[in-house]
């Protein structure tokens, strides 16, 4: 079975989402921002054209006159998208990237299950696409992930646990991972999410129950950041989760960062992957998070944006899931509608991301949506996430982005 089944994440999530989408409820959110950013659009494109475009999302400006997100946010933040080597050859993808990304991340196959299947095994075949990939284009690599819960294969903790030396065999197979990995990525990845998805979503509980946290209380992080500064005392190492937009979240991870940070572990930076909504969260929750890092002089990295259009429940996340939200269909009123609001909240977001010196990375997790994770979690149903339509064309979210003139 891949460690990836939805059920997997839905235990991870269920906890945040009842929190986060509870608290939220369905209230009206993508208040927009007034594209006060202060980024001019390089585009030679006339704002009387974008201006004009009716709120219909079936009339917006030539694709042609789309400037690249990585110009109108040079000087602010790298923008960057993840990626499958495989859909490098798919030319949707590979367009979009080349015009518009000057970082990418891999969607999978730098994670452990898919780097080291077995014991002693190493295969970066797959991942060395994509620096090949990132070092012709000129893009920075974000390095994703070298310890998650969800990719943990069976070998790291192979052994009779009951065994004296048992706990001296997993580390040092967690710290070979990770040298192994970290040099051989040395000089060509910017930064490693070193620990992802390590704080609980349970209240009264700060760290994620995982085998590793089972077998070592929360040593393994420490084992995990100092291991890879040892071998790449140059990439930034990054503790990187979901839910930093849920102030109760924010503060487990907040609290573990600390903990960390006490002991000298070498944390630099924060990724918030902010799987979000066009309803939630308010952008204060975002500044909040983003805050939070900052003021422990931490750099903040997005790492995984995506802008569902759905307002699910919590329950949707719950198992057995209920009461998501129906799929809507291109065309329809729902549709447009759910649109409008997600253009809203990525001018919001893109807006205050763009104000701040503190956000070194943006990185959308996917390009268009053809392909996105969110089709299949928490339930199988078409998701619209991005600022590209499946087809590759810019979406009035795009344009919101880019152009604050632009009517959404
Ligand atoms: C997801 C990928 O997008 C899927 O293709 C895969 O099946 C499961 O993992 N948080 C993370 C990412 O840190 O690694 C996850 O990526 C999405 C949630």
């Amino acid at each position: 079975m891949s460690p990836f089944t939805p059920s997997r994440r839905v235990v991870g999530l269920t906890a945040l989402s009842t929190l986060v989408l509870t608290a939220c409820g369905g209230g009206g959110g993508g208040g927009g921002g007034t594209g006060g950013g202060g980024w001019s659009s390089s585009s030679s494109r006339s704002t009387s054209s974008a201006s004009s475009s009716s709120s219909s999302s079936s009339v917006l400006p030539d694709p042609a006159t789309a400037p690249a997100l990585k110009t109108t946010f040079a000087g602010k933040f790298k923008v960057g998208m993840a990626i499958e080597p495989a859909r490098l050859n798919e030319s949707i993808s590979r367009t979009i990237l080349e015009k518009h990304a000057n970082s990418i991340v891999a969607e999978n196959v730098m994670k452990p299950h898919a780097i080291s299947p077995s014991e002693g095994v190493y295969n970066f075949t797959e991942a060395d696409k994509l620096i090949t990939f990132a070092q012709a284009n000129g893009m920075e690599v974000r390095g994703h992930a070298l310890l998650w819960h969800a990719s943990a294969p069976d070998w790291f903790f192979a052994g009779d646990a009951t065994s004296p030396t048992y706990k001296d065999t997993v580390r040092k197979r967690l710290e070979d991972y990770i040298t192994t990995v970290c040099t051989h990525f040395k000089g060509k990845v910017v930064a490693w999410d070193v620990v992802n998805e390590v704080a609980s979503d349970n209240s009264g509980e700060t760290y994620r129950n995982s085998r590793w946290y089972q077998i070592f209380g929360n040593d393994y992080i420490e084992y995990a950041f100092r291991a890879a500064k040892l071998a790449d005392p140059d990439v930034k190492l990054f503790i990187n989760d979901y839910g930093t937009e849920d102030p109760l979240k924010l503060a487990r991870l907040m609290n573990i960062v600390q903990t960390m940070l006490d002991r000298g572990v070498p944390i630099e930076g924060v990724g918030h992957q902010f799987h979000i909504n066009s309803y939630w969260p308010p952008a204060g929750n975002v500044t909040a998070a983003l805050d939070a890092a900052k003021n422990k002089r931490l750099i903040n990295h997005a790492t995984e944006l995506d802008i569902s259009i759905y307002n699910d429940p919590g329950s949707c996340y719950g198992t057995p899931s209920t009461g998501c939200i129906a799929q809507v269909n291109p065309g329809s009123a729902q549709y447009n509608n759910h649109l409008r609001v997600q253009a809203s909240k990525y001018r919001e977001l893109f807006n205050l991301f763009a104000a701040r010196t503190d956000i070194e990375s943006v990185t959308m997790w996917g390009v268009a949506d053809d392909h996105t994770w969110l089709d299949s979690f928490p339930v199988a149903r078409k998701n619209y996430p991005f600022m590209f339509d499946t087809t590759g064309r810019p979406k009035n979210s795009f344009w919101a982005v880019v152009d604050p003139a632009f009517v959404i």
